[in-house]
């Protein structure tokens, strides 16, 4: 990824009527699941960022012959939950913590021997949380730290593997997934219980492609049976809301700002942004709900607004896990202190979050404190431009600029091209808003 710089300086309110792109986790599991088909897959509204791109790489490598007619379609032949071929070299998942959890669990099924590794960030991630369960699965997996730490090497398996019934330690839907994908090549049910409910996308697509898949109510628990027949589907890929909280964010502070973005995912195990903008008197009113390939959609008006300051704690955690970097800066904006707590999670992304945010929000003059596992943010600051590094971190780059919006002068982001991994052409997004 280049070193790149790119300057932000705020020139007023944003203003537009916009789609955000597709949906990082839901593009992933399109590509994946339709790869374990039996027929085709074609997907619309794919995110083309290079997390999901290194996910179409790897399955090409496992013999999937998977094209693009154009960036956001893609079309998956499927080859059956046994058709994978043994890959000829490495698969190398880029920086995308979702393409190796998921394939752990994949590759743990298959009868061939698989390596995946990636970039600096993802071979400091913690892998244990996957390969211990796979594991105990009957999986023979090796890595760094005794199997905790990419790049991981996966013997694979002449048996099905055994129904485990897995009490997660981690409210995580990567730890799920892999768990629930290992599944399918188990005889008899595989089940995952969690502390806090975590996202469901991969549950709500398993089931449209003809798993037996359940989850119970309250979403703590979801169960498999193992082998089923997939049928390749049609999926429209919503656009992400982990994207589109960027600007919910940056129009919420920005006065005069009004926004109405169109086609965003509001999955129920997603939606955590909402709550918590709207508990701190965020103006959003969301509209047109529908459903689109099995997931819930709505299109969304914000409107700048004067926030106040919150705690995020508990159960909305994992609901909105991706969008505490930018819930941090409007809790800079809001009056009155911000508490965030229980997000140690944070800590292990593709940076540690806390510190990084922490850290680079200083150097703008704000006031953070780091907790273990959260941060305490003053509210009403006033921001310098200053020269800030997102340390490679795509949700850093984009949270640091919009407080580079309404700082004063210029903010100098360094390695902003980190972007391109979940929202390619950000920064051109911004620009434009704010003519
Ligand atoms: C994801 C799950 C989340 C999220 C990540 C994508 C997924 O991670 O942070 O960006 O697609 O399943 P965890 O499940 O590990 O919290």
């Amino acid at each position: 990824m280049a070193r790149n710089v790119v300057a932000i300086e705020g020139k007023g309110p944003l203003r537009g009527d916009l789609t955000v792109p597709g949906d990082k986790s839901i593009s992933h599991r399109a590509v994946m699941f339709g790869a374990l088909a039996q027929s085709q897959t074609r997907i619309s509204n794919f995110l083309p960022g290079q997390d999901c791109l290194s996910t179409i790489s790897c399955f090409q490598k496992l013999g999937v012959p998977i094209v693009q007619p154009s960036t956001t379609d893609v079309i998956v032949e499927g080859q059956g939950l046994m058709g994978l071929k043994e890959p000829s070299d490495l698969l190398d998942v880029g920086n995308s913590g979702t393409t190796m959890r998921l394939m752990a669990g994949i590759l743990s099924g298959q009868s061939f021997f698989s390596v995946m590794t990636g970039d600096s960030s993802i071979r400091r991630r913690p892998m244990g949380r996957v390969t211990e369960p796979l594991k105990a699965m009957g999986s023979t997996i090796l890595g760094r730290e005794g199997g905790k730490k990419a790049p991981l090497a996966i013997a694979g398996t002449q048996k099905p593997l055994l129904a485990l019934t897995y009490q997660s330690p981690v409210a995580s839907a990567q730890v799920k997934s892999a768990i629930l994908l290992a599944g399918l090549y188990a005889e008899g049910s595989t089940k995952v219980i969690e502390p806090h409910r975590s996202r469901d996308h991969s549950e709500r697509m398993l089931k449209a492609f003809g798993a037996k898949i359940s989850q119970s109510e309250e979403g703590l628990n979801s169960e498999i049976e193992g082998f089923p027949s997939l049928i390749g589907q049609e999926i429209d890929v919503p656009g992400d809301i982990s994207s589109a909280a960027f600007l919910l964010v940056a129009a919420s502070v920005i006065p005069g700002s009004e926004l109405y973005i169109r086609n965003v995912g509001i999955n129920p195990t997603r939606d955590g942004v909402i709550e918590v903008l709207r508990a701190m008197g965020g103006k959003i009113k969301v509209e047109n709900e529908r459903v689109v390939a099995g997931e819930p959609v709505a299109d969304i008006l914000v409107q700048a607004s004067t926030l106040h300051g919150t705690t995020i704690e508990g159960e909305v955690i994992p609901r909105l896990i991706d969008e505490i970097p930018i819930l941090a800066v409007a809790a800079l904006f809001a009056q009155g202190q911000t508490t965030i707590k229980d997000a140690e999670e944070l800590r292990v992304k593709e940076s540690d979050r806390i510190a990084v945010l922490a850290d680079q929000l200083r150097m703008m003059g704000a006031k953070v404190k780091e907790l273990p596992d959260g941060m305490i943010i003053e509210g009403s600051q006033t921001l310098q431009g200053a020269e800030v590094e997102s340390k490679g971190d795509h949700r850093i780059a984009m949270a640091l600029a919009v407080a580079g919006l309404l700082a004063e002068g210029v903010t100098e982001i360094s390695d902003a091209s980190a972007v391109e991994v979940s929202y390619p052409g950000f920064f051109s997004v911004l620009t434009d808003l704010q003519q």
